[in-house]
Protein backbone atom coordinates (compact mmCIF):
# COMPACT_ATOMS: atom_id res chain seq x y z
CA UNK A 1 0.00 0.00 0.00
CA UNK A 2 1.69 3.36 -1.17
CA UNK A 3 -0.91 5.32 0.05
CA UNK A 4 -3.56 5.35 3.12
CA UNK A 5 -6.74 7.88 3.31
CA UNK A 6 -7.27 7.94 7.89
CA UNK A 7 -10.63 10.58 8.48
CA UNK A 8 -9.62 13.56 5.74
CA UNK A 9 -6.36 13.16 5.87
CA UNK A 10 -4.07 11.01 2.51
CA UNK A 11 -0.96 9.67 4.27
CA UNK A 12 2.37 8.23 1.79
CA UNK A 13 4.41 4.96 2.55
CA UNK A 14 7.41 6.70 4.35
CA UNK A 15 9.05 3.76 6.75
CA UNK A 16 8.53 -0.30 5.29
CA UNK A 17 8.03 -3.02 7.63
CA UNK A 18 11.78 -4.18 7.00
CA UNK A 19 13.43 -0.87 8.10
CA UNK A 20 11.18 -1.12 11.25
CA UNK A 21 12.44 -4.63 12.10
CA UNK A 22 15.96 -3.94 11.09
CA UNK A 23 16.00 -0.33 13.55
CA UNK A 24 14.54 -2.78 16.23
CA UNK A 25 17.58 -5.26 16.02
CA UNK A 26 19.84 -3.04 15.94
CA UNK A 27 18.57 -1.32 19.18
CA UNK A 28 18.06 -4.46 20.33
CA UNK A 29 21.34 -5.65 20.05
CA UNK A 30 22.82 -2.31 21.72
CA UNK A 31 20.21 -2.68 24.86
CA UNK A 32 21.32 -6.57 25.23
CA UNK A 33 25.12 -5.76 25.69
CA UNK A 34 23.92 -2.96 27.72
CA UNK A 35 21.80 -4.67 30.38
CA UNK A 36 22.93 -8.23 30.14
CA UNK A 37 22.48 -9.41 34.12
CA UNK A 38 20.86 -6.24 35.16
CA UNK A 39 17.17 -7.62 35.16
CA UNK A 40 15.82 -4.69 33.43
CA UNK A 41 12.16 -2.91 33.53
CA UNK A 42 11.05 -2.10 30.37
CA UNK A 43 7.83 0.98 30.74
CA UNK A 44 5.83 1.41 27.25
CA UNK A 45 4.08 4.34 27.30
CA UNK A 46 0.75 3.19 26.04
CA UNK A 47 -0.71 3.47 23.50
CA UNK A 48 1.11 4.41 20.94
CA UNK A 49 4.30 2.53 22.21
CA UNK A 50 2.53 -0.88 22.88
CA UNK A 51 3.40 -2.42 18.75
CA UNK A 52 7.55 -1.57 19.48
CA UNK A 53 7.50 -2.67 23.27
CA UNK A 54 6.32 -6.19 22.04
CA UNK A 55 8.26 -6.11 19.32
CA UNK A 56 11.22 -5.00 21.30
CA UNK A 57 10.79 -6.83 24.19
CA UNK A 58 10.78 -10.45 22.03
CA UNK A 59 14.25 -9.50 20.89
CA UNK A 60 15.74 -9.18 24.60
CA UNK A 61 17.81 -11.67 26.07
CA UNK A 62 17.79 -13.52 29.81
CA UNK A 63 16.06 -11.59 33.00
CA UNK A 64 13.73 -8.82 31.84
CA UNK A 65 10.27 -7.50 33.31
CA UNK A 66 7.57 -4.95 31.40
CA UNK A 67 4.67 -3.10 32.24
CA UNK A 68 3.20 -0.37 30.52
CA UNK A 69 2.67 2.82 31.82
CA UNK A 70 -0.35 6.14 30.27
CA UNK A 71 -0.02 9.34 30.72
CA UNK A 72 -3.00 10.62 31.54
CA UNK A 73 -4.32 14.32 30.96
CA UNK A 74 -7.56 16.17 32.39
CA UNK A 75 -8.01 19.66 33.08
CA UNK A 76 -7.80 20.43 36.92
CA UNK A 77 -9.08 23.24 38.69
CA UNK A 78 -8.17 26.89 37.32
CA UNK A 79 -5.44 27.49 39.49
CA UNK A 80 -3.82 24.10 39.00
CA UNK A 81 -4.73 24.37 35.34
CA UNK A 82 -3.85 21.03 33.17
CA UNK A 83 -2.59 18.11 35.30
CA UNK A 84 -0.94 15.35 33.68
CA UNK A 85 -0.74 12.24 35.45
CA UNK A 86 1.11 8.87 35.38
CA UNK A 87 -0.95 5.84 36.03
CA UNK A 88 -0.83 2.41 35.94
CA UNK A 89 2.70 1.97 37.80
CA UNK A 90 2.37 -0.60 40.40
CA UNK A 91 5.50 -2.16 40.74
CA UNK A 92 8.32 -0.62 43.16
CA UNK A 93 10.73 0.73 40.56
CA UNK A 94 12.95 1.71 43.59
CA UNK A 95 17.00 0.44 42.61
CA UNK A 96 15.51 -1.38 39.46
CA UNK A 97 17.06 -0.24 35.95
CA UNK A 98 14.18 1.19 33.72
CA UNK A 99 13.59 1.69 30.55
CA UNK A 100 11.34 3.79 28.84
CA UNK A 101 9.35 2.81 25.44
CA UNK A 102 7.77 5.32 23.75
CA UNK A 103 6.92 5.25 19.83
CA UNK A 104 8.09 8.46 19.56
CA UNK A 105 9.58 11.71 20.80
CA UNK A 106 8.77 14.97 19.62
CA UNK A 107 8.95 17.88 21.52
CA UNK A 108 10.08 15.87 24.55
CA UNK A 109 7.35 17.47 26.72
CA UNK A 110 5.60 14.24 27.51
CA UNK A 111 9.00 12.69 28.40
CA UNK A 112 10.07 15.14 30.52
CA UNK A 113 7.40 14.82 32.65
CA UNK A 114 7.37 11.23 32.37
CA UNK A 115 10.76 11.19 33.61
CA UNK A 116 10.12 13.65 36.53
CA UNK A 117 7.75 11.49 38.05
CA UNK A 118 9.80 8.24 37.50
CA UNK A 119 12.80 9.76 39.03
CA UNK A 120 10.90 10.70 42.43
CA UNK A 121 10.82 6.94 42.91
CA UNK A 122 14.66 6.11 42.85
CA UNK A 123 15.23 3.66 40.10
CA UNK A 124 18.83 2.48 39.63
CA UNK A 125 18.91 4.21 36.22
CA UNK A 126 16.22 5.70 33.31
CA UNK A 127 16.85 5.13 30.06
CA UNK A 128 15.04 5.96 27.16
CA UNK A 129 13.82 3.67 23.31
CA UNK A 130 12.06 5.31 21.50
CA UNK A 131 11.74 3.88 17.64
CA UNK A 132 11.38 7.39 16.14
CA UNK A 133 12.89 10.76 16.87
CA UNK A 134 12.45 14.11 15.97
CA UNK A 135 15.17 16.05 16.20
CA UNK A 136 14.34 18.99 14.98
CA UNK A 137 11.38 18.92 16.85
CA UNK A 138 12.87 18.47 19.93
CA UNK A 139 13.16 21.14 23.19
CA UNK A 140 14.61 19.50 25.95
CA UNK A 141 17.77 18.36 27.26
CA UNK A 142 17.34 14.49 28.70
CA UNK A 143 19.23 12.37 26.67
CA UNK A 144 17.14 10.13 24.43
CA UNK A 145 19.52 7.06 24.77
CA UNK A 146 18.40 4.41 22.28
CA UNK A 147 16.69 6.20 19.09
CA UNK A 148 15.45 3.76 15.95
CA UNK A 149 15.16 6.09 13.46
CA UNK A 150 15.55 9.89 13.39
CA UNK A 151 12.74 11.35 11.20
CA UNK A 152 11.91 14.95 10.07
CA UNK A 153 9.21 16.88 11.18
CA UNK A 154 6.50 15.48 9.72
CA UNK A 155 3.69 14.15 10.82
CA UNK A 156 3.57 10.04 10.98
CA UNK A 157 0.88 6.96 11.43
CA UNK A 158 1.46 3.49 11.50
CA UNK A 159 2.73 0.66 13.78
CA UNK A 160 1.29 1.92 17.03
CA UNK A 161 0.93 5.84 15.76
CA UNK A 162 -2.77 6.87 15.20
CA UNK A 163 -4.03 10.40 13.76
CA UNK A 164 -7.46 10.56 15.59
CA UNK A 165 -7.33 7.25 16.31
CA UNK A 166 -6.59 5.37 13.32
CA UNK A 167 -3.99 4.13 11.73
CA UNK A 168 -1.99 2.12 14.34
CA UNK A 169 -2.81 -1.35 12.84
CA UNK A 170 -0.67 -0.42 9.97
CA UNK A 171 2.19 -2.47 9.31
CA UNK A 172 4.73 0.29 8.01
CA UNK A 173 4.78 4.23 9.07
CA UNK A 174 3.04 6.69 6.78
CA UNK A 175 3.68 10.36 6.15
CA UNK A 176 0.91 13.39 5.90
CA UNK A 177 1.05 13.91 2.51
CA UNK A 178 1.65 16.98 1.69
P1 LIG B 1 5.88 15.19 22.53
O1 LIG B 1 5.40 15.40 23.93
O2 LIG B 1 5.74 16.42 21.68
O3 LIG B 1 7.30 14.62 22.46
O4 LIG B 1 4.91 14.16 21.83
C1 LIG B 1 4.79 12.90 22.35
C2 LIG B 1 3.55 12.16 21.91
O5 LIG B 1 2.80 12.83 20.89
C3 LIG B 1 3.98 10.84 21.30
O6 LIG B 1 4.18 9.87 22.30
C4 LIG B 1 2.83 10.55 20.37
O7 LIG B 1 1.81 9.91 21.08
C5 LIG B 1 2.39 11.92 19.90
N1 LIG B 1 3.02 12.26 18.60
C6 LIG B 1 4.08 13.07 18.38
N2 LIG B 1 4.39 13.14 17.09
C7 LIG B 1 3.52 12.31 16.45
C8 LIG B 1 3.33 11.94 15.06
O8 LIG B 1 4.05 12.35 14.14
N3 LIG B 1 2.32 11.07 14.82
C9 LIG B 1 1.51 10.57 15.79
N4 LIG B 1 1.65 10.88 17.10
C10 LIG B 1 2.64 11.76 17.41
MG1 LIG C 1 2.85 8.39 22.89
Amino acid sequence: MQTVKLHDKTFELFIDENAIKSAIADLSLRINTAYEGKNPLFLGILNGSFLFAADLFRQINGSAEISFLKMASYQGTSTTGKINELIGLNEDISNRHIIVIEDIVDTGITLEKIIADLQKRQPASIAIATLLFKPAAYQKNIKVNYVGIEVANDFLVGYGLDYDGLGRNLKEIYRLKA
